[in-house]
């Protein structure tokens, strides 16, 4: 595995490879999520870029970008593992280097759900997402659904600014209780992880309500927020019953729909969705 920090020396590394490229951009404190993403990357391409940066763009001015986890050592030895070719690790300067002020605004989709609760959030994963797609030039990239917001976006600055950069959505990860995994898991106790497990069983609240007819997404919003609030160690931030592409809340959900939810355990933000019908 190459391991390049500049921009020059990744462009130049990526100059040498042939045949399909596919990117895996993360901020790294990898877990099975990430391995899922850069698995399909292997099988379905000649060569692979995986990305390790801690994008300060993309997290409010009380977020945790200082506290966010990070362990370079690890992460390599599990890129290398999964059989990523050229690991793309620059430092803040390299990416935003002094005076560049350019930014990539997603529209109105920015600006709902996670966008709303995190203001200028997806502005910074765009522009980052921008600047990785043009100094990497892949062919493909893949984004979990995990993060199912930002996937939208992904696949709509795909769409938007003609990259013809195909991207490809993985499954969410999850643990044996159901709770998707994310770097940020790692800062709950025992208990509280316990209780995370009431985030996705409030998806499946309103999955089975939906599955057994029910069409109003007034209900399928209180469904998930009733299992939220019976846990008290969960506050909950949105739950959303939406269209997935336009992420417009519905009134009536006759056909695809993403449920998804955040809410704070103990001080720790987490999100999860899923869409309806089964996306695959
Ligand atoms: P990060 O949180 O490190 O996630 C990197 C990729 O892994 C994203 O596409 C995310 O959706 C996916 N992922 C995370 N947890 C997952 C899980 N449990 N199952 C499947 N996929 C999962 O998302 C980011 O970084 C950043 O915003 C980034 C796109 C790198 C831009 O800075």
């Amino acid at each position: 595995m190459r391991i390049a920090q500049t921009v020059r020396d990744v462009r130049a590394a990526r100059d040498r490879l042939t045949g399909r490229v596919g990117l895996v951009p993360t901020m790294g404190a990898l877990h099975a999520g990430h391995e899922a993403l850069l698995a399909r990357a292997r099988s379905g391409c000649d060569s692979v870029i995986a990305s390790l940066f801690v994008n300060p763009a993309q997290f409010g001015p009380l977020e945790d970008f200082a506290a966010y986890p990070r362990d370079r050592h690890r992460d390599r030895a599990i890129f290398e593992a999964c059989g990523v070719d050229v690991l793309f690790e620059p430092a803040v300067e390299e990416i935003y280097p002094p005076g560049e002020s350019t930014r990539v605004d997603p529209g109105p989709i920015a600006r709902v759900l996670e966008g709303a609760s995190r203001p200028g959030h997806f502005i910074g994963v765009a522009t980052v997402v921008a600047k990785l797609f043009a100094i990497t030039r892949p062919s493909v990239a893949y984004f979990g659904r995990k993060d199912a917001q930002q996937l939208v976006i992904v696949q709509r600055l795909a769409r938007d600014l003609r990259l013809g950069i195909e991207i490809e959505p993985v499954n969410t990860v999850r643990d044996a209780r159901g709770l998707a995994l994310s770097s940020r898991n790692v800062n709950l106790s025992p208990k509280h992880r316990t209780a995370a497990g009431a985030l996705y069983k409030a998806l499946l609240t309103a999955k089975s309500a939906w599955t057994n007819g029910q069409r109003s997404g007034q209900a399928l919003r209180k469904a998930m927020r009733d299992v939220l609030d019976h846990e008290e160690a969960i506050e909950t931030d949105y739950v959303s019953a939406a269209h997935p592409e336009t992420l417009e809340e519905l009134d009536d959900v006759p056909g695809p729909v993403l449920l998804s939810l955040a809410a704070r355990i103990a001080g720790t933000r987490l999100i999860d969705n899923i869409t309806l019908p089964d996306p695959d």
